[in-house]
């Protein structure tokens, strides 16, 4: 059965607490961002369906928000999600060649995962750092300013980060 953690329900009442009786759908998207956290960086159905249970709301009103937004992932992901910018800024600073240089060095193709579960390669619109372009979001961090090199730097930090 989809719960979540003690900790994360007292985390979701205290989100949903601030807002005024009968607005408390305005909690969806930071308990969508909860829920994504607690159950493994996605958002399956039945997990939907727990944060409707929680808001009160219809499940389909939850599946309208989460599937609009990219940031909530709609399938399994990696354990890190490389969401490379590709807008117009950030094209023009190559972000073309990053995400080619991504997908020969791990092997995957846009919106795919590595078999080894590690990396999900997720092209994005602009995240609003342009003017640090060509850049990707990594979790709560932006990578900017990025050549293949630094990819490289980061993939192999990465890595490391996952076998400790
Ligand atoms: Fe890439 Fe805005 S265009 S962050």
């Amino acid at each position: 059965m989809i719960q979540f953690s003690e900790e994360k329900f007292k985390k979701a009442q205290e989100i949903i607490a601030r807002y005024p009786e009968g607005k408390q759908k305005s909690a969806l998207i930071p308990l969508l961002h909860l829920a994504q956290e607690e159950f493994g960086g996605w958002l399956d159905v039945p997990v939907m369906d727990y944060v409707a249970g929680l808001l009160h709301i219809l499940p389909i009103e939850v599946y309208e928000v989460a599937t609009f937004y990219t940031m909530f992932n709609m399938k399994p992901v990696g354990k890190y999600v490389l969401e490379v910018c590709q807008t117009g800024p950030c094209m023009l600073r190559g972000s073309d060649q990053i995400i080619d240089h991504i997908k020969n060095k791990l092997g995957i193709k846009a919106g795919e995962t590595t078999a080894d579960g590690l990396f999900t390669l997720k092209p994005a619109e602009c995240l609003g750092a342009c003017g640090y372009a060509p850049m990707m979001q990594l979790g709560k961090h932006f990578k900017e300013h990025l050549t293949t090199e630094k990819v490289d730097t980061i993939l192999d930090e990465l890595r490391a980060a996952a076998k400790n």
